[in-house]
């Protein structure tokens, strides 16, 4: 029988969730919610999807706006396994109170929330044994995802000592207008970052020290990672180890794609839903040993924020439904994504 999905908060991660889920052989996307009216509640019902009102507000909201939602909240958790919340930062730890353990439903939240929310934090590729059967987990933030993707295969395979990266991450996504910059770069005055003790919540034993700034860009982010490893590789074994990595993409300055601009183009130009890339992007050129003493791997990667935590949670509701076999889970969301 079909998994039974809802989203809650359909906004940039929610609706690409969303998609993903109609996607599925094994599931079925019971409906989404919404907290107030917009382009994206006006595309989620040409896609046919049931909308469920998150308040009384959003009901009288969604109305005023010639749409009649198919439900409440309430309507939507009856009907469904499990819950994917995408709502802003909070709200997801606040529902697990308020509404899925009282439900007794299953949710997944996302980035924004803690660790300690759920106790589990989840990259499918690296974990995915930690989610099976469990109540409530947490899919890291984008940053995270596409540093435990990479970390974990060099990880494997060379053994890593310690790692320092630096996150250069845009700052806002495309269609916002709110947040910036528009004209600085802007580093975060914490130390370390928060993405350090984040890739630990998932990849215990690495140590990492991560630092982080913004920049006024939209498309991905960029990390520049050092990793200080136990054996000693050579660059083209590292380049071979990332082709052969899951949800990672080795991409070469010779096809031009020397840029997140041309990655980002690339992803449209492939027929993409919505331009994604939800592979992480390790250039080529970028990856560097130094011939000191240490065996030290240098390597650039980019990050596309709005879909690489997308596959994660396909993987994550199955595994929290008790399909047991990460591999098989992997490969059936990479064919309907169409990646490797
Ligand atoms: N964007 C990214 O790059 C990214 C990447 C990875 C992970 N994440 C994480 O994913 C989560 C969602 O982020 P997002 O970027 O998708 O946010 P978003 O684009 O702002 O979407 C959030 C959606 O939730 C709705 N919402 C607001 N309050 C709600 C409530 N009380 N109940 C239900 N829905 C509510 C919003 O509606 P309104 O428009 O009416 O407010 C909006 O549709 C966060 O934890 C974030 O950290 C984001």
């Amino acid at each position: 029988m079909a998994i039974k999905v809802g989203i809650n908060g359909y906004g940039t991660i929610g609706k690409r969730v969303a998609d993903a889920v109609a996607m599925q052989k094994d599931m079925k996307l019971v409906g989404v919610t919404a907290h107030s009216y917009s382009f994206n509640t006006e595309a989620a019902k040409q896609k046919g999807y049931k909308i469920f009102a998150v308040s009384d507000e959003s009901e009288n909201e969604l109305k005023a706006n010639g749409i009649k939602p198919d439900g409440n909240f309430q309507n939507l958790l009856d009907e469904v396994d499990v819950i994917v919340d995408a709502a802003p930062r909070k709200i997801g730890k606040e529902n697990i109170g308020a509404f899925y353990k009282p439900n007794k439903i299953k949710a997944i939240v996302q980035g924004g929330e803690k660790h300690e929310t759920t106790g589990v934090s989840f990259v499918a590729q690296c974990n995915y044994d930690k989610a099976v059967n469990k109540d409530f987990v947490r899919v890291v933030s984008c940053n995270t995802t596409g540093l435990c993707r990479t970390l974990d295969a060099v990880n494997k395979k060379y053994g890593i000592t310690s790692v320092h990266a630096t996150m250069i991450r845009r700052g806002a996504d495309p269609w916002d207008i709110y947040h910036g910059p528009i004209n600085a770069i802007v580093p975060v005055l914490e130390m370390p970052s928060h993405h350090g003790p984040d890739v630990q919540s998932v990849l215990h034993d690495v140590e990492i020290f991560t630092t982080a700034l913004s920049v006024p860009s939209t498309l991905m982010h960029l990390h520049s990672v050092i990793a200080d490893i136990k054996k000693k590789p050579n660059v083209d074994d590292v380049i071979e180890m990332f082709r052969s990595t899951t949800r990672v993409r080795v991409v070469r300055n010779a096809e031009h794609l020397r840029s997140t601009a041309e990655i980002m183009e690339f992803a449209r130009d492939m027929g993409r839903l919505r331009g994604d890339m939800p592979e992480i992007c390790v250039w080529q050129e970028a990856v560097g040993l130094t011939s000191n003493a240490h065996n030290k791997l240098l390597y650039m990667q980019a990050v596309h924020q709005e879909s690489d935590v997308i596959p994660e949670n396909i993987d994550c509701i199955r595994a929290m439904m008790g399909f047991k076999d990460g591999l098989k889970s992997i490969k059936m969301t990479n064919e309907t994504f169409g990646i490797k």
